[in-house]
């Protein structure tokens, strides 16, 4: 499975902190929010990784990630000029996943909890001819800031809303999304909606028309944290911090990702930790080597 982070918009919400640096570099707690995403998809054992910036965060983006290697990922980059919508991620992306599968996830997410790796890349082997797409629900106190979706007795989807005004359920559809092959062609196909946004919702939706979309509920012992205002922000880096804290390990590390992922070795692990200087960063990926 191929993986896309979409990571353009405007930020407008946490201006002037993004007025001039795209939302998804900024820190949460000791590393940039688009380290989040990414590993959410490493975990879910995705190598091949597309970004898609503004054009004009694309050279930071590039000067933070490179092309991956380092991480025993292969980086792609491309822009989005104008915010036309999440969907659109799968028109500038078409080429990219070639008809195969695809983990959509929105830069400014963030999931954490036990074993999310292997629900995630579980959830991409279920897809299958009755199995179109898969999206992750998440019980929330105020899904009306968000896609809801609708579920009946044995789990199934009925409806899905973005952002309605009277929620039919309290679950919140999450911004990670796994699709076939199909979801160019839907995307293709949708128009704009009354806010001028491809929304994903309606590609969801073109799934659920035909019977083939699953949904995957995350249980309490999940997190998943919006990073959309400055409150939610600073609430996401003190989540990070006190686990941190609190375990020694870091939330999020693509170098100790990777190499928990068997994708690089001890000496790879090392040579990027000397990379960091004396930096507290370096020096925790050096204790992995001794710590395990
Ligand atoms: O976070 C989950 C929610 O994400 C879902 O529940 C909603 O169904 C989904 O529409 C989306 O809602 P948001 O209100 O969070 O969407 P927002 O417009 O803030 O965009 C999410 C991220 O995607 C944001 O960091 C900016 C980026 N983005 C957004 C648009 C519209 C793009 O890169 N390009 C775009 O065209």
């Amino acid at each position: 499975m191929k993986g896309i982070i979409l990571a353009g918009g405007a930020g407008s919400r946490l201006h002037p902190m993004t007025t001039a640096v795209s939302k998804q570099l900024m820190p949460v707690y000791d590393k940039p929010l688009i380290y989040y995403p990414l590993t959410t998809l490493m975990l879910a054992g995705v190598r091949e990784v597309l970004i898609i910036t503004t054009p004009r965060d694309q050279p930071a983006f590039r000067a933070l990630l490179g092309d991956g290697r380092r991480w025993g990922l292969d980086l792609s980059f491309a822009v989005q000029d104008e915010p036309r919508g999440l969907a659109d991620a799968y028109r500038i992306g078409a080429d990219f996943v070639d008809g195969g599968p695809s983990a959509l996830i929105l830069g400014d997410n963030l999931f954490h909890g036990h074993e999310a790796g292997r629900v995630f890349a579980q959830a991409g082997r279920s897809l299958d001819a009755r199995r179109g797409a898969v999206v992750f629900a998440y019980r929330v106190s105020d899904p009306r800031r968000y896609g809801v979706v609708e579920l009946d007795g044995q789990g199934r989807a009925l409806t899905i809303e973005e952002k309605p005004s009277n929620p039919r359920s309290p679950w919140a559809v999450t911004g990670l999304y796994i699709f076939d092959g199909q979801a160019p062609a839907i995307a293709a196909s949708l128009r704009p909606s009354a806010r001028g946004e491809l929304e994903i919702t309606d590609l969801i939706s073109g799934y659920l028309e035909q019977g083939r979309l699953g949904v995957e509920r995350l249980g309490r012992g999940f997190a998943w944290l919006d990073t959309g205002t400055p409150d939610s922000l600073l609430d996401a880096a003190t989540f990070v911090r006190t686990l941190e804290q609190r375990q020694g390990f870091k939330i999020a590390c693509p170098e100790e990702v990777a190499w928990r992922m068997g994708w690089i070795d001890d000496a790879q692990l090392a040579r990027l930790a000397d990379s960091f200087g004396g930096a507290d960063y370096g020096a925790y990926l050096r204790g992995l080597l001794t710590a395990g």
